[in-house]
């Protein structure tokens, strides 16, 4: 497995560090709601202020502002408030949402050559934003040397070990509404698995259209619900029968004892996706038995994806897994088992065998 050289291979006493962060976090009225991907970046920040940076300038993009009316509500403000909260520090300074310029999204070699400016190293810690040729991912890395942080080192060799020889039983377990997303990595690594258990909207859509080249475990119950509403009438039946005009919200109890049981015996597990609408407790049983099985296996246990990181998060059961993604989509590009251009765009450090 290829892995960019370390920052800790830099010499950053007295100089002035550029890094790239993934401060994409999810904003509820302007106000952070989760600080995860704040946090993450700690230890690169640390380091290099430990190690006597002169200057450490971070920058990152916020949303995907389209147009001047999105500045304020995407503005980096909240996010750099935090990070000073986090890591006071006169040496730390925080640039503007990077999207805020056109140069960003289109990777243009003059607002790389901006970034890059007055800037003595260059530091990627953004996992999260690794699969995006923009100027301050691929584009500055090309202008200054480069080194990859500690977030995203620890990001390639631990959803790296997926993709190698691992402990089985591997177990896959998908689900979620991003069928098109996530059907690449459900062939790259389904393959590979001993089984894939797939719930969520993911499993109607495996049923109905099969796109699947191996098998694959499906709910044989759901808990339906007469309407799509947190409140809705609810109940358990077997998948062939929903009452004509009910949605299938969560998977039902005999599928959830069934997976929980399969996962507390599996040696590896990746989680992408939730079992159902988990934001309404009607609808949660599912995923939350999932999560706990994942939690309690005793096994190398990977969670990746916005809705089923969430979800562990919010049960208190992060930290009984091995490894908890920062990135989204990034995360599934490489464990399609794609290169991904912000890394590729750092020079090599030293391969580790899978
Ligand atoms: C993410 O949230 O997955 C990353 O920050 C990338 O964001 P993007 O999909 O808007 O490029």
């Amino acid at each position: 497995m290829r892995l960019p050289r370390s920052v800790e291979m830099a010499e950053v006493g007295g100089r002035r560090v550029l890094v790239r962060a993934d401060f994409n976090v999810p904003l509820a009225g302007g106000v952070i709601a989760d600080d995860t991907r704040i946090r993450a970046a700690l230890p690169t920040l640390r380091w290099l202020l430990d190690h006597g940076a002169s200057e450490v300038v971070v920058c990152s993009h916020l949303g995907r502002p389209k147009d001047a009316a999105d500045h304020e509500r995407l503005a980096i403000a909240p996010v750099a408030q935090r990070l000073r909260e986090l890591l006071p520090d006169s040496r730390l300074r925080v640039l503007e949402n990077t999207r805020f310029h056109p140069g960003e999204t289109a990777n243009d070699a003059v607002f790389a050559a901006e970034l890059a400016a007055g800037m003595d190293l260059f530091v990627n810690d953004a996992f999260g934003s690794a699969h995006r040729v923009h100027g301050s991912t691929a584009g500055v890395a090309r202008l200054l040397p480069s080194y990859g942080g500690f977030l995203l080192l620890a990001e390639i060799e631990h959803l790296g070990r997926l993709l190698g020889d691992v402990r089985r039983p591997f177990v896959l377990v998908a689900g979620g509404a991003k069928v098109e997303d996530k059907l690449a990595v459900l062939e790259h690594l389904g393959g590979r698995a001993d089984q894939v258990l797939i719930g969520g909207k993911m499993a109607e859509q495996v049923r109905v259209h099969n796109p699947l080249s191996f098998p694959c475990e499906l709910p044989t119950d759901v808990v339906a619900a007469r309407s799509f509403a947190a409140d809705a009438e609810a109940l358990a039946v077997g998948v062939d029968d929903i009452p004509d005009g009910w949605l299938g919200l969560d998977i039902g109890p005999e599928t959830a004892m069934a997976f929980g049981e399969i996962l507390r015996g599996a040696a590896t597990i990746f989680w992408n996706g939730p079992m159902g609408v988990f934001e309404w407790d009607r609808f949660a049983t599912g995923t939350r038995t999932v999560a706990e099985a994942v939690a309690s296996a005793d096994a190398y246990a990977v969670v990746g994806g916005g809705d089923s990181v969430r979800a562990i998060t919010e049960l208190g059961l992060a930290g009984d897994v091995s490894w908890v993604s920062t990135g989204g989509g990034a995360s599934l590009e490489f464990l399609e088992g794609r290169e991904l251009p912000g890394i590729a765009a750092i020079p090599e450090g030293e391969s580790r065998p899978c």
